[in-house]
């Protein structure tokens, strides 16, 4: 297990370049069950999740081959067995994303049943009704989802009742191959999701209304393979601006998406940044000025997003004045807050809201990662403060930031990686 050691106190300045996204590579590599044809993905990430998710694809037989530009290539014809078994499922909860192509395509599919994580309870009955209410049988046996189709799926109208994103990708995708229609009501508007819709419509997938809360889908025969570019990862363009904002510095991000960004940049202007917003560029720049504090409270798309607040809760703990954080997706997503305190911060919990009042500067100290975004605001806290900080258990931030230290190196941080025996 590594640990990062962050010496504190630099702003940061200069150029990086956005890796694809995630939690848009995720489903989008699951699609590729749904044809017997090879898909090949493009501008993947280097991250252990994406790695995750192509071990579980080998695991059913799915062929992998990657090019010398690391374009991965996935051949679903060879498919042997139908299961996700739990060692993967417990280390990517996204797993659950092969569910609704599998039982599509091929009539069943038994996946582990995820458990609960750091950062709340986190069921997927929301996905497992939506496909019972398409007919299929569902039990869960022994901590397995068993689910099985009499036939094709059929297309239904689902109402949602709440806003998932995995499991609107999850019955976006099993509706593809459906018989006739599937409107899914009340679906996540996310980016990643308009980012599957347009890789499965590219497959001969008959899609509409995607973006919007309200997806119809008509079920095709069959879906062909293509070739699909992975849109930029927002989650990490906003991280790396908000440690430049926090830090005071000035960075350009580059080959990234604005438009999916607006809510946080909003948030990044009424800190006081100034921003240049170019096509596929951001360009940030605190002029040296100390962070003004902000208030949000996160939604699903596109208000503000939950795997945004966690960082900005490290830029309000060395900001002027005072901002509340308010949690409103997952129930237990403040586990950084007592780390900052134990650098310095003045942040308390009050139910679903943090309350941080910012302090001149953060000390350094030796500080836990508990989940993957807590991770990344724990660097950046580690960013902004006085000497040494060492961040553990950052095999969570592995999973979704690709060359973290790498990319925060050359923006002139002090960070480095040491192996712990
Ligand atoms: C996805 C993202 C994650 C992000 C989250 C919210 C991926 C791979 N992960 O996770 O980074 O933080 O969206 O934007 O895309 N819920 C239920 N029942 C269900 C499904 C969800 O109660 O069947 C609840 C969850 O516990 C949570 C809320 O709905 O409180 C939203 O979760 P959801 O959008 O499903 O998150 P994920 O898709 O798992």
């Amino acid at each position: 297990m590594d640990r990062l050691l962050i010496s504190g106190g630099v702003s940061l300045e200069g150029e990086i370049r956005i890796a694809g996204a995630k939690n848009s590579a995720l489903p989008v590599l699951a699609a590729g069950l749904l044809t017997r044809e090879p898909l090949t993905v493009c501008n993947l990430p280097h991250l252990v999740d994406i790695t995750t998710m192509l071990q579980l694809l080998g695991c059913m037989g799915v062929q992998r081959t990657v090019d010398e530009k690391m374009n991965v290539q996935v051949d679903a014809s060879t498919i042997g067995n139908l299961n996700a078994p739990y060692e993967l499922v417990r280390t990517m909860r996204a797993s659950i994303l092969v569910l609704g192509p599998l039982l599509s395509r091929y009539g069943e599919a038994e996946v582990a049943l995820p458990g609960g994580c750091a950062i709340g309870s986190r069921p997927v009955n929301q996905h497992t009704a939506a496909l019972r209410a398409m007919g299929a049988s569902i039990s869960v046996e022994n901590g397995y989802i068993r689910a099985r189709a009499d036939g094709r799926l059929k297309g239904a109208r689902l109402f949602m009742d709440l806003v998932t994103v995995t499991g609107t990708e999850n019955i976006m995708m099993a509706a593809t191959l459906a018989e006739g229609q599937t409107i899914i009501e009340n679906a996540a508007r996310e980016p990643e999701v308009v980012d599957l819709a347009n890789c499965l419509k590219r497959m001969g997938a008959d899609i509409s209304g995607h973006g919007s809360d309200t997806i119809v889908i008509n079920g095709v025969d069959e879906l062909r393979g293509c070739r699909y570019d992975i849109m930029p990862d927002r989650i990490e363009t906003g991280t790396y601006l908000i440690a430049a904002a926090a830090t005071r510095g000035h960075i350009k991000v580059k080959d990234t998406e604005p438009p999916a960004l607006e809510s946080v940049l909003n948030k990044l202007e009424q800190a006081g940044a100034a921003l240049r917003v170019g096509k596929d560029s951001i360009e940030l720049d605190m002029r040296g000025r100390r962070p003004k504090a902000v208030s949000l409270r996160t939604a699903p798309y596109p208000a503000f997003p939950t795997d945004m607040q966690a960082q900005f809760t490290a830029l309000n703990a060395v900001a002027a004045g005072t901002g509340s954080i308010t949690e409103t997706v997952f129930e237990n997503r403040f586990m950084h807050v007592h780390e900052m305190n134990r650098m310095g911060a003045n942040i308390r919990v009050e139910g679903n809201t943090v309350i941080v009042e910012g302090v001149d500067q953060l000390n350094g100290a030796p500080v836990m990662a508990t989940d993957l975004r807590a991770s990344a605001s724990l660097i950046i806290a580690g960013l902004v403060s006085r000497n040494e900080t060492t961040v553990d258990r950052i095999y969570h931030i592995d999973r979704g930031y690709e060359c973290i230290e790498e990319k925060l190196q050359s923006l002139g941080a002090r960070i480095s990686r040491m192996p712990v025996r």
